[in-house]
């Protein structure tokens, strides 16, 4: 055997057994009559010793190794003397007989430690390195095991995993598509799949009734945190289902990953927010509800006592939070630079405090009696101790900043704890979304949800008015996944295809494939992806899904360690036929 025990399994029990061992040098310390070395491998780290005095020349080839080198170590267990017990082996080390060096390596770019020296870009560059230290490590195992309870999962409830291609063709609804050049076909293109819905879709139409497959999905958009132009799906899809019995079923899998991968129990039902209530009472389609601070629409109360910027506004809102009485005049500037910042966009900031000695005090005290901000407090159910902040501009704009200023109070009070989950459902999108630029009517989930049944009519009288048969699972402030009931008619597909400004021909170029499949039996259907990066990042307890991908991309949607998008030759964009047009001066 080449090894007989991996670095993370040895304890006292073993004290006595003749061993080996293979990993990667840690660290090693040498003092003077002693070396020690920590091994390193997948399953821990295990402390070899060299003694001088019984083997002087071990000890010399001991002290010559360097970091990451990679070793393997035959000897005997013993009981330390000197015992580490917040390690698995620290109550023992290998006292070595016999050490071959396998593989030198030169000295790492960067520490291969839980606080690493190197800085991102570093750490992406040798991503192999980075992978080596513990918490990437144990990140891309945690993906590893949530992958198994889902697949252990669906199967039990008897859905079919089925791969789909990833040559498909390009479509013009959502994000930019990647393209692939077709050699065969010069000129023309395979797109990379933003995902595989309308395939999901076919496999109803041909029958398989619950499908699911863990599968890559391709976005050429802006990248962010919680956004890889190259990312996961729990893509599913099911037929002879209303969108109760979808909730569900996706329900029933959110709780039981839940209750395996971070033990914990969800008894009741997730609530079902209707999108309209999460905009009007936290102005986001993806509230994080572990915490309160629900708007107050104060716009009424205030109006009227010559306050400019209250008595132009077309909505004022407001937020309590509890225990902000205590913020002082810097973190109240700090709070007001916060909300003027371009990307929130709000003119200023009106505060409130309610102190604990039952004193009120506005911003706004120039314009407002005491008897008005009694009853300002009374509104926005405010006690003693309280902060309330309130917002006043354009509604929608003004929803949206009040609502970063909800989740910066919800940060800056701590309420927004890594270990504490609030799961819902929101439901009843909109279908359809207007873009002011384009002058025309976006699906604002994808061109194959359903409208509700009751609103169907409205989509030749007042398309924005109608709801979408279409729901999210919001984890923390997060999308976790969407999905919807789908068209499965082809009159209602056309219909939606002409909503969206497409002509028959276009539809028919476009999405003929499906159209066609719907002349032939399609069941009623629907189903929902989730952003399978996402949920396994959540579980880690991070924002970020980078470090949960083996080899994820940069900002720029570069890979540094691959050192691309990169140029390709000349005789390779010959059998294409492509010329690289270049860039004007
Ligand atoms: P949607 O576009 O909402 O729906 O995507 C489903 C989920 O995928 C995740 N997600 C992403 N994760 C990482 N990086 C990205 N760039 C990225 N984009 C999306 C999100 C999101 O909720 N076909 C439909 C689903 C359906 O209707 O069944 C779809 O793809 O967590």
């Amino acid at each position: 055997m080449y090894r007989t025990h991996t670095c993370g399994e040895l304890a006292i029990k073993d004290a006595g057994k003749d061993v080996t061992l293979c990993g990667w040098v840690h660290k090693s310390r040498d003092l003077g009559g002693m070396t020690f070395v920590d091994l390193r491998d997948r399953y821990g780290i295990t402390q070899l010793v060299f003694n001088m005095e019984t083997n002087n020349e071990l000890c010399g080839q001991a002290r010559k190794l360097g970091r990451e080198y990679v070793i393997r170590a035959t000897g005997k267990v013993l009981e330390r003397s000197n015992k580490n017990l917040k390690m698995s082996t620290g109550e023992i080390e290998i006292d070595v007989a016999e050490l071959n060096i396998l593989n030198k390596s030169e000295l790492p770019p960067f520490t291969i430690e839980e606080e690493t020296d190197g800085g991102e870009e570093l750490r992406m560059k040798y991503r192999y390195l980075d992978l080596r230290r513990n918490t990437v490590k144990n990140n891309i195992i945690l993906r590893h095991r949530v992958a198994q309870e889902v697949r252990k999962y669906m199967d039990s409830i008897g859905f079919i995993e089925v791969e789909t291609p990833v040559l498909i063709k390009s479509t013009p609804e959502g994000a930019r598509d990647f393209v692939v050049p077709s050699r065969m076909q010069p000129g023309t293109f395979y797109a990379l799949p933003q995902s595989p819905q309308t395939l999901k879709q076919l496999l109803m139409v041909a029958g398989f009734d619950k499908y699911f497959q863990l599968v890559k999905c391709f976005r050429d958009e802006d990248l962010r945190a919680d956004r890889q132009p190259e990312f996961s799906q729990i893509d599913c899809e099911m037929s002879f289902v209303e969108r109760d019995d979808i909730l569900a079923t996706f329900e029933g899998l959110a709780k039981y990953l839940f209750k395996q991968v971070r033990g914990i129990e969800f008894k009741e039902p997730f609530l079902k927010l209707p999108y309209r209530e999460a905009m009007e009472n936290y102005g986001s389609d993806k509230p994080d509800l572990r915490f309160g601070m629900k708007f107050k629409d104060l716009t009424s109360l205030v109006k009227g006592k010559g306050f400019q910027v209250f008595d132009a506004a077309e909505y004022i809102g407001g937020i309590c939070a509890e225990g902000g009485s205590e913020f002082s005049r810097k973190q109240l500037d700090e709070l007001t630079e916060f909300v003027k910042r371009p990307q929130i966009g709000a003119k200023g900031l009106v505060y409130m405090k309610y102190g604990t000695d039952g004193i009120l005090k506005s911003s706004a005290d120039k314009f407002y009696m005491p008897e008005d901000l009694s009853k300002w407090a009374e509104t926005m159910n405010a006690k003693k101790g309280d902060l309330l902040l309130i917002l006043a501009g354009e509604k929608k704009n003004t929803l949206t900043a009040l609502s970063e200023l909800r989740l910066e109070m919800g940060n800056r009070l701590g309420l927004r704890k890594k270990d504490t989950f609030f799961p819902l459902w929101v439901v009843d999108f909109p279908l359809l979304e207007w873009d002011e630029e384009e002058k025309r009517f976006f699906a604002m989930h994808h061109p194959f949800t359903s409208p509700k049944p009751e609103d169907i009519d409205l989509m030749v009288t007042d398309p924005g008015r109608v709801r979408a048969n279409a729901y999210d699972l919001v984890i923390n402030g997060v999308e976790i996944g969407g999905g919807s009931v789908r068209i499965h008619d082809s009159s209602v597909q056309k219909l939606m295809f002409r909503v969206l400004g497409f002509t028959e021909t276009e539809a028919e170029e476009q999405f003929g494939f499906l159209l066609n499949a719907f002349k032939y039996g399609a069941p009623p259907h629907g189903g929902i992806a989730f952003g399978f990066d996402r949920w396994v990042a959540m579980f880690g307890g991070q924002d970020s899904i980078r470090d949960f991908i083996a080899f994820p991309k940069n900002n720029s949607g570069r890979d540094v360690m691959l050192d691309t998008p990169s140029q390709i030759s000349q005789k390779q964009l010959d059998e294409l036929m492509i010329n690289i047009k270049k860039e004007k001066k």
